[in-house]
């Protein structure tokens, strides 16, 4: 079992209590995004040798995105693959992360560019565990179901609007929907392009920007919170273009700001910096960006081209409140 430190002094006393220590090894590594480096990746190693464990073993990984990430990669590489299991912790989690078999870690110069697919077993997702999940982090969450329901369900996407309230208050009845929903959302299109060689590149609306806004605040931000600023950005690009309406744009906008969700881009961002990080996103092809954007909530198109000039003015509109 590959755990962090906070979840694990939350929630180990039910392992212990389900007698899952007797036949497993814990593994806690430290919370949060600096954990998911190779450094990491070795050290599951080592706990996966001194555990003997063999092909016929199991990897379950019990915590956020992170855990998942870096403990999929280690089940995925440990002797060619072994299987694993994901208990995802956070919202993150429960309705992205846990859901694909994307498995990886940052390299210094950015994120997820070390990784593997590797399907997990199973998935099991429980909501008592987002109780002791921070505020913050549950809304961060938030933004990649926003982001399910602009690429592909204008309905999941009034959904949002008509339910927001319930879904802060984290009422069970709408989580639970939230969870099923997502989950439905990301396998339909996952089961079509497992290994991203078309239609799966519309799961990255919003994280070209939002991944290298991510890498350029030193991961100060949370996933989520960048993913939201990098719709804001994707949608000002296609507002621009004349594809997304201003009348369309604003509720998406105003629906973050519903949620709880940052939709002004921090001061110190760099535009320039924000290119060069961009450019290692794993849509550029031949140095020329390749945004997923809106024709309109609910319709994505992948593989736009989208020149500097354009992020740059998307960026500064978004910086200026539009978006
Ligand atoms: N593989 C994929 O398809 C995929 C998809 C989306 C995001 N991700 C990755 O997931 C990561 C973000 O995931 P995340 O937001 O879950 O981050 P995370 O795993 O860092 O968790 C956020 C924080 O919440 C704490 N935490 C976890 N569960 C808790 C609980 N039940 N109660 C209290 N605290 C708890 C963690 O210790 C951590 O400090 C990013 O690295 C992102 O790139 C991967
Ligand atoms: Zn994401």
């Amino acid at each position: 079992v590959i755990t962090d430190r906070t979840v694990s002094k939350l929630h180990r006393g039910n392992l212990l209590a389900a007698g899952v220590e007797k036949h497993a090894s814990v593994l806690e590594i430290s919370p949060g995004e600096a954990s998911k480096t190779l450094a990491t990746v070795e050290m599951i190693y080592n706990c996966f040798s001194q555990a003997d464990l063999g092909r016929d073993g199991v990897v379950v990984a019990l915590g956020g995105g992170v855990v998942g990430d870096v403990a999929g990669f280690a089940a995925a590489t440990w002797m060619r693959g072994v299987g694993w299991i994901q208990v995802p912790t956070t919202l993150e989690a429960a309705i992205d992360a846990s859901v694909g078999g994307k498995t990886g870690v940052n390299h210094d110069r950015g994120k997820n560019l070390i990784g593997a697919f590797h399907q997990p077993e199973a998935v099991l997702v429980d909501t008592d565990f987002l109780a002791t999940l921070p505020d913050r982090d549950f809304v961060a969450g938030l933004a990649e179901s926003v982001k399910h329901a602009l690429i592909q369900s204008s309905e999941f996407l009034e959904w949002h609007d008509q339910n927001s309230a319930a879904i802060v208050a984290r009422d069970l009845p709408e989580t639970e929907e939230l969870i099923y929903r997502n989950c439905a959302i990301k396998a339909a299109v996952v089961g079509q392009d497992e290994r991203e060689q078309g239609l799966r590149e519309i799961l990255n609306f919003g994280h070209t920007v939002g991944h290298a806004i991510e890498h350029a605040l030193r991961y100060d931000l949370r996933h989520g919170e960048c993913v939201g600023l990098g719709m804001l950005v994707a949608n000002e690009i296609s507002r621009s273009r004349g594809w997304m309406a201003r009348e369309a744009c604003a509720p998406v906008r105003q629906l973050l700001v519903n949620l709880g969700l940052p939709v002004r881009l921090p001061r110190s961002i760099n535009p320039a910096e924000i290119l060069a990080a961009c450019r290692l996103d794993k849509k550029t092809r031949d140095g020329v960006l390749r945004f997923v954007l809106l024709r309109r909530p609910g319709e994505a198109i992948r593989g736009v081209q989208v020149s500097d000039e354009e992020i740059v003015a998307a960026l500064g509109a978004v910086a200026a409140g539009a978006g």
